[in-house]
């Protein structure tokens, strides 16, 4: 079911009519194609999200395909403390047909246009907190360099040969497609235009004299780095499709355009009368960003993880290996693909006015609200919907009542007047579930939030793995659900410290919801860098305790020294997250609950 709606939203891929008109056979790629494993891509990890299109302002879409780069490199980064700090790579998408006539119809010099987005996706990103290493445009010298340095050594290694294009031409997805891609619909004065079946944009017809490349050549490298590699593409759907489209023909690609109809991009070397096919010029970006064609890009390729929306993966999977193969060079370590934000259920577009700006939503959603948004609700899988009620609602319970009600329950002056970490005493909380004692107090539920929170970390960083951000996100709200209920079920608030029977048990109660609170806290700094340092440091955890590696729970359960026991806590610094929806939490006072 899934497999199949999946197929059917990416479509097969399309590809350019091209009649050959010649250039040698040249060389056959495959059995000496390196590949890359698991093992190479260890040493160094390098995410990047797509350049981004400067031919409108970023939306929550574009936010997100960023965020889940980020969330992916800060896990890595908490993973693996001692390794090389790893990559995080964004940018701008300059060239092309669609930012050339996007250009002209706002009456700017396509460079002015491309400054001004620039700077909005720039300051998109900072303002969210994506800690991207670099940010690069596809306009500057070094990306014009890298992509002549690349199509010289596809040149060289005889893959490109001159040849006519003929066929549909997509400006608005800078893509060729085939008779079978495009479909008929009425335009603004009843006439009947050519659009493409997928996306609907708008399609011409043109004739061309390019450079072609010898995308025929990869079919068979391609599924052999595919098969070889079963996880290269996730979620599995996405790999499957591939294969699929791969089990059809594969045609040559154009890959320049006149530059007497395209001025706008990077020329073609020794060939002005040709601009590079503005795919092949973005792709190239992200060996730019790791200093090719200098030696040193080596240290980082091919430990590339990319970042990507579902609308792109036939440019990723498919163009871009066979290129980097083509080039001598291993295809990339992943590729994590994601669906779509639509909105009210309905695709975002500027022509129906319905676009989310996403600076709005970190304005009035807080930066880390906004961010556990869309990564608890996106669902790389599926479409997901998009409407302001939905955000109110999933803050508001899972932020501020469970988690920001759960830090004030145990942390409040009333409840713990001595504003530490209490010890926790095994007697009261046996290891051994239904051992007998005059001491013990804890009961079955208990021992199955123990497991729940103990089993969390290797949950989370499963599901990191299969890209599944979302199920994590759920498996932590899952936890702090459970630490409320042994809150709610123990009732410190009625023990007292003054009691000696109490007086333990009460310690433990909040020993082991901090212990929890500690636990997902530190699992949550990835999405919400901000909320979970606020947290952290309310309880006390120094930055040097807040890896992943050595993330253990409650050891004194476990008959371990505890390095939290006893210590104060940090500074009260007022509620984790307000509460989004006052005119609730006022009512809620009023009624006294
Ligand atoms: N410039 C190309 C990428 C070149 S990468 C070598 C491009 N740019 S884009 O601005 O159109 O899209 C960038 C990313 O945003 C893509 O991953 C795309 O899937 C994502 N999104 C665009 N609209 C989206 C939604 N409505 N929802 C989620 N992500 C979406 O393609």
């Amino acid at each position: 079911m899934l497999r199949a709606s999946v197929l059917r939203a990416l479509g097969r891929p399309a590809a350019a009519r091209v009649p050959l008109l010649g250039g040698p056979g040249a060389r056959r790629y495959g059995s000496g194609a390196p590949t890359v494993g698991e093992d190479a891509a260890h040493a160094r990890a390098y995410f990047t999200t797509p350049v981004f299109y400067v031919n409108a302002a970023p939306h929550i879409g574009h936010l997100y395909s960023a965020l889940l780069a980020d969330a992916l490199c800060r896990l890595r980064g908490l993973r693996a403390p001692g390794a090389a700090a790893p990559r995080l790579s964004t940018g701008t998408d300059e060239h092309g047909l669609k930012i050339q006539q996007a250009a002209a119809a706002a009456g700017l010099a396509p460079r002015a246009l491309c400054d001004r987005v620039s700077a909005q996706f720039r300051r998109l990103f900072r303002d969210a907190g994506v800690a991207a290493t670099d940010f690069i445009r596809t306009t500057e010298a070094r990306h014009r360099a890298a992509v002549q340095h690349f199509w010289g050594v596809l040149a060289a290694r005889g893959l490109l040969y001159k040849g006519l294009y003929e066929g549909w031409y997509c400006a608005s997805d800078e893509c060729f497609l085939p008779d079978a891609k495009v479909t008929r619909q009425p335009g603004p004065a009843g006439e009947s235009c050519p659009v493409s079946l997928e996306s609907g944009h708008p399609v011409s017809w043109t004739k061309e004299e390019n450079y072609i490349f010898r995308l025929s050549q990869f079919r068979e490298p391609l599924r052999r780095w595919l098969r070889s590699n079963p996880r290269a593409i996730v979620p599995e759907p996405f790999h499957h499709a591939v294969l699929q489209w791969l089990e059809e023909e594969l045609p040559d690609l154009s890959v320049s355009r006149r530059s007497s109809h395209l001025p706008w991009g990077i020329p073609v070397p020794g060939d002005d009368s040709q601009t590079v096919y503005v795919w092949v010029d973005a792709l190239v970006n992200y060996l730019t960003v790791i200093g090719y064609p200098n030696a040193e890009f080596r240290s980082w390729w091919p430990a590339a993880s990319h970042i990507i929306g579902k609308d792109i993966l036939k440019f990723h999977a498919i163009y871009w290996p066979a290129l980097l193969l083509g080039a001598g060079l291993s295809p990339p370590h992943r590729i994590y693909v994601h669906s779509h934000w639509t909105v009210c259920g309905q695709k975002m577009s500027k022509s129906l006015g319905n676009v989310v700006d996403p600076m709005a939503c970190l304005d009035r959603y807080t930066v880390d609200g906004f961010r556990y948004f869309l990564l608890r609700q996106g669902v790389p899988s599926w479409d997901c919907d998009y409407y302001d009620e939905k955000v109110v609602k999933l803050l508001d319970s899972e932020l501020a009542d469970a988690l920001g009600g759960l830090l004030s329950r145990c942390t409040a002056r009333r409840i713990n007047p001595a504003g530490t970490y209490p010890a926790f005493c095994p007697s009261c909380f046996p290891r051994e579930p239904g051992a007998q004692g005059p001491a013990v107090r804890a009961q079955a539920e208990d021992y199955a939030l123990v497991s729940a929170v103990a089993a969390l970390p290797k949950q989370v960083a499963d599901c990191y793995e299969n890209f599944q951000i979302y199920k994590a996100l759920e498996a932590v709200s899952s936890c702090v659900r459970q630490t409320n209920g042994f809150v709610q079920r123990h009732a410190p608030w009625k023990l007292s410290w003054e009691s000696p029977a109490d007086a333990p048990w009460l310690g433990t109660v909040l020993h082991v919801a901090l212990e929890c609170l500690r636990v997902c806290g530190t699992l949550l700094q990835p999405v919400t860098p901000n909320l979970a340092d606020k947290l952290l440091s309310r309880l006390g955890v120094s930055a040097a305790e807040r890896g992943l590696e050595e993330l253990s729970f409650l050891p004194r359960f476990y008959g371990h020294q505890c390095p939290f026991e006893g210590r104060r806590l940090g500074p009260e610094t007022g509620l984790l997250f307000p509460r989004l929806d006052q005119s609730r939490a006022r009512m809620v006072k009023a009624q006294g609950t």
